[in-house]
Formats: structure tokens, sequence, C-alpha cells
């Protein structure tokens, strides 16, 4: 399946996506596009480095969203993505995009949800108490951060854990998770595409 990644920051997981094209050749996805609104993260850098086309523009320059992600769905026509998925991207993906791919976008978040969606997730678990955490791997909705779940690991927290070393671990499963994950869905996206060379 061709896939297009969205990114906004660090990009760590859209690496792990490309250090997989790389290195398994049985995987079934190719990463046909990066997108991003943050033009001058590192993600887009690590795209680019990989020789991966790019569309990265900031939302503000656009009319509305509904323009702007009009604008990213020409794209990703234009580099025959069968599905999307979100590494990192910080903002809500709207009606335009969930209905000309419905059922296949997917994001990565760090908690075990429904437990503590949104931005801080790490941090909230942690100081909410909590004995463990995790990584889920969902599809999207109109919501933040719901829709239904299709992979879970979880995180046990140590007691005393600073949020660093925290942070890390989640990270760390992250890398491995969603690869794995996201070979898996993709080949329902479009299962009698071959990878491309
Ligand atoms: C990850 O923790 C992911 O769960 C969350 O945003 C973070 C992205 O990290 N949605 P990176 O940009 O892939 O390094």
């Amino acid at each position: 399946a061709r896939v297009a990644v969205f990114v906004s920051g660090e990009g760590s997981n859209l690496q792990a996506l490309l250090d997989r094209h790389k290195l398994m050749p049985s995987w079934p996805c190719t990463i046909a596009l990066v997108v991003s609104d943050k033009p001058w993260c590192r993600g887009v850098r690590r795209a680019r480095e990989a020789g991966v086309p790019v569309f990265a523009a900031e939302p503000r320059a656009f009319a509305s969203k509904q323009v702007y992600e009009q604008a990213i769905l020409a794209k990703l026509h234009e580099q025959d993505v069968d599905g999307i998925a979100l590494a990192g991207y910080m903002r809500i993906v709207s009606s335009v995009l969930l209905q000309a791919y419905r059922g296949r976008i997917i994001n990565l978040h760090p908690s075990l949800l429904p437990a503590f969606p949104g931005k801080s997730a790490v941090a909230d678990a942690l100081s909410a108490g909590a004995m463990e955490t995790g990584v889920t791997v969902h599809y999207i909705d109109e919501g933040v951060d719901t829709g239904p779940v299709i992979a879970q690991w979880r995180i046990p927290i140590p007691d005393g854990i600073d949020i660093g070393t925290l942070t890390e671990r989640v990270h760390h499963i992250e890398h491995l998770l969603y690869p794995v994950v996201v070979g898996e869905v993709a080949e329902n996206w479009r299962p009698s595409r071959s990878r491309q060379p």
C-alpha cells in the first residue's frame, strides 16, 4: 500500500517507518508522501533526507481549514495514496480528509486510550499516579484521540520514575509497535498492490 505519514515535530516515528521500509523487503508499505503543518520541523527534514515527496504548508496560509485539507487531498491523490498514518500530527483532521479516506486514517497515541487523551498524555498519566500507561494505535474519527482501537501495548510506571525516562520508554515501544501495525492495517487498504521499488 502507498501510505502518507503526517508529522508536526520530531518525526521519530516517521523515521521508524522509513527504516522499516528500508530494512524489511516484505513490509507491505511504501511511504509515498509526508504531510506537515510545520514546514521547518525535523520530521520534514527526515522525509527530505529519505527522498520522500513532502507537502508542508502552514494552514494559516489557506483561506480555511477546508481549503487547507483540499490542498492536502490533491497531493494525496497525486501520489496515489491508499491510507494515512498520523505520527505526531498536532491538528484535528476534519471532514474533507475523513470522508475521502474513511476508515483509512490511523493515529498513534502515547497512552492506553480512552485514558489520557490530548497533547500531554505521558505527563498526565504520571501526575495522575497511574500504575501503568502505554501506547495505542487507533482509527480516527471526528473527536480528539477517539475512534476504534486497533492495538495497545502496556507500559508499567514504576514508583519514582521521572518524566524523561518514561517518555523514552513510551517512544521505544512506539517505534516497535507502529511499523508493525501500519504494515498490518495497510494490507487492507489495497491488498493487491505489490510493493513499489
Ligand atoms: C508520539 O509520542 C505520538 O504518540 C504522539 O506524538 C509523538 C510523536 O513523536 N502522537 P515523533 O514526532 O514521532 O517523534
